[in-house]
């Protein structure tokens, strides 16, 4: 009796755990994956990378410079620098004093500061870096600045880096002479390593010194550049494999009013010559302003075209279209007064491709680049709205295309996916014939899910799709508290799906925004983290680089009972060809808490017995990635056994899983 008690809780024991493994219910599907047919290529633009200077992503990120204000053209000059010996306030002050001096009114390097050295021993002149500067034991920092005598002895300039108590970790001694300008460039070797580490100037002899672009940069920067990025920045990147850089914007393009538009042309040509402009989100919102965010374009358009060669991705620079960002001021260029807008547009494709004998392409030369960029891409603003969009891409369109027929134009449907803004843009793009627009959305978790099947209804024969700037939003739009969390990445992963899913006319696609300094963000969430030192790929990223990676080359069907996977039970799924490595992927996102078993059936084609998943999963919705904890949400690599034409596979609850089988 007791015996046959057992055998009932035994059996009752393994049907429980058949229906819940690991304490989660077990559910099977079929699955059918047509490979006997394509429906459309992936473009090789598919997934991409959006970049704008927000967060401190270039100045004081990706732009490997370490000194804040190195040229004195913030609006308080001095910000950033410091004289800890000197009492601002007097000006009999005993051991010295810098002050601000103008060469010129305009545009360009205007300023530059005397240093008035009264007492060798006591006055210093400090930099903070951004937030800090990130130093690193035993790598090499390149200290470069231009300086002039002006008055007296001041004959030799002392640099330390410091670290965060002051002690120095570096040094050295540059000699100074003349009266005219000169550039002076020296190497140091700090023996530290310091997150929070500052720069501290002091000079031998009494006088009157002229300085100006004070300069730090790590030797080892992406590709040894000297006016170069930040190595593990652009790895990361690199890492993602993007088919095309979108850049300088976002908002970052329109500016806040006209006048703070970024324009190209004033970010190329010799880095000290490049005007200063303050950042449009220094002080966009209340609860993370950012006083000291400003753009050196050191980081300009040269080495955003270079940064797009180096990572095999097609540039996409997009440009003001003569409406300030209507968030914000909206002002409007006259449409007569519309030209030089235009002529800036026709003169960056010279600037890109031109042959080195025209004005712009000449430009690029000079730059170290006569070999054109091969720029196929422009974008005509960015998150405009109402008939003022209209009528201003008209006349980009109709310049563009009459000049270059071959460049293809981005257009823009608005800051939003649905409502009046995003239909009177779509019908009036798709009535002027536009081929690409620009969608946006910054939404929850839910939509993501629940749109997985926007682009199913999209005409074949309309304009081509760019979801340009999209994320979760685990709180609200733009909230300071939402997070990069699991539960974000696994909605954007199975709404990825829907865009995959549609790549006949979803041609490229991009997270937004891209990067974000610990310390001197604005916006979150991010795809990337940093702070001075170190920087992780969220979920987010994660979710992002499986999809990037592997693409593939041709879209193909994967359906249930003759259906597309859009969330029944909770999966998501699609499918495609790798004719380059001669593979079947098959990407299904689960994002119920049920481990589900799915039967794999293949038509079409043979496969070999065995291949690899790549899975993301985490049970825990609210885990995020850290830089304590980097990898806490990483891909693991599990193996998948095929027998015959099918294969059997459990997808783990809240998981993404990227299925490679090699094709016979
Ligand atoms: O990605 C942050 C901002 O969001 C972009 O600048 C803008 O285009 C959008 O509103």
């Amino acid at each position: 009796m007791i015996s046959q008690t057992l055998k009932k809780i035994g059996l009752i024991a393994i049907m429980a755990s058949a229906l819940l493994r690991n304490n989660t219910a077990f559910s099977q599907q079929e699955l059918m994956v047509d490979m006997s047919e394509t429906i459309a290529p992936i473009q090789p633009t598919m997934y991409g990378i959006f970049f704008e200077d927000i967060n401190f992503a270039a100045d004081g990120g990706l732009y490997a410079e370490m000194i804040k204000n190195r040229s004195f053209e913030f609006t308080i000059s001095m910000m950033g620098w410091s004289q800890p010996n000197s009492d601002r306030h007097s000006y009999n002050n005993e051991s010295g004093f810098a002050m601000p001096v103008k060469y010129f009114e305009g545009e360009g390097n205007l300023n530059f500061i005397r240093v008035q050295v009264k007492n060798a021993e006591g006055y210093e002149l400090h930099n903070e870096g951004f937030r800090g500067m990130g130093i690193k034991e035993g790598d090499t920092y390149r200290f470069t600045f231009n300086a002039k005598q002006m008055e007296g002895t001041v004959s030799e300039v002392n640099a330390f880096l410091l670290d965060e108590d002051g002690n120095t970790i570096a040094e050295v001694s540059v000699p100074v002479s003349g009266s005219e300008w000169k550039n002076y460039k020296v190497e140091m070797v700090p023996n530290k390593t310091v997150m929070k580490g500052s720069l501290k100037l002091t000079f031998e002899g009494t006088g009157e010194l002229g300085l100006d672009m004070v300069s730090l940069f790590p030797t080892d920067t992406w590709n040894g550049r000297e006016n170069g990025l930040r190595k593990d920045l652009v790895q990361l990147l690199y890492d993602l494999d993007p088919g095309f850089l979108r850049f300088p914007g976002g908002c970052i393009v329109e500016g806040r009013t006209l006048a703070r538009r970024y324009q190209w042309k004033k970010t190329v040509g010799p880095v000290e010559e490049r005007p200063s402009l303050v950042n449009r989100w220094n002080t966009e919102f209340d609860h993370r302003l950012t006083p000291d965010y400003y753009q050196s374009f050191g980081l300009g358009f040269f080495e955003y075209f270079q940064l797009s060669e180096d990572l095999g991705a097609e540039p996409l620079p997009i440009l003001s279209c003569g409406i300030a960002c209507q968030f914000n001021t909206g002002e409007l260029v006259p449409m007569d007064e519309l030209e030089p807008y235009v002529q800036d547009a026709l003169d960056l494709i010279e600037f890109a491709n031109g042959s080195t004998d025209t004005p712009w392409g000449k430009v690029r030369a000079d730059m170290g680049h006569p070999e054109p960029f091969n720029m196929k891409y422009i974008g005509v603003g960015n998150e405009q709205w109402g008939p003022e969009y209209i009528e201003r891409y008209k006349v980009f369109n109709e310049a563009i295309s009459s000049k270059y027929p071959n460049i293809i134009i981005v257009s823009g449907s608005g800051p939003f996916p649905d409502g009046d803004y995003f239909e009177y843009g779509m019908k009036e793009l798709k009535e002027i014939g536009a081929e690409i627009i620009d969608e946006h959305y910054y939404r929850s978790p839910e939509w993501f899910k629940e749109n997985a099947t926007r682009y199913d209804s999209y005409d074949r024969n309309g304009p081509k799709i760019f979801a340009g700037e999209y994320a979760a939003q685990s709180v609200a739009i733009a909230s300071p508290d939402n997070k990069n969390n699991w539960d974000t990445a696994l909605a954007e992963a199975a709404f990825m799906t829907g865009l995959e899913r549609n790549a006949e006319i979803v041609q490229l696609t991009s997270y937004a925004p891209l990067m974000a300094h610990a310390e001197g963000w604005q916006w979150t969430p991010d795809m990337i983290w940093f702070n001075n030192l170190e920087s992780y790929g969220t979920p987010n990223y994660q979710v992002q680089k499986l999809y990037s990676t592997n693409k593939g080359t041709d879209l193909i069907a994967v359906t249930q009972d003759g259906k597309n996977l859009v969330g029944q039970d909770g999966l998501y799924a699609s499918a495609t060809l790798d004719s380059e490595a001669g593979e079947v992927v098959v990407k299904v996102v689960n994002t119920s808490s049920d481990v589900q078993e799915i039967s794999l059936n293949f038509k079409g084609k043979k496969l070999k017995g065995k291949g690899k998943v790549l899975v993301l999963k985490e049970e825990n919705l609210s885990q995020e990635n850290s830089f304590e904890s980097q990898d806490e949400i990483s891909p693991i690599t599990e193996e998948i056994k095929v027998r015959g034409s099918s294969a059997m596979y459990e997808v783990a609850p809240y998981s993404l899983n990227v299925i490679r089988i090699p094709i016979h």
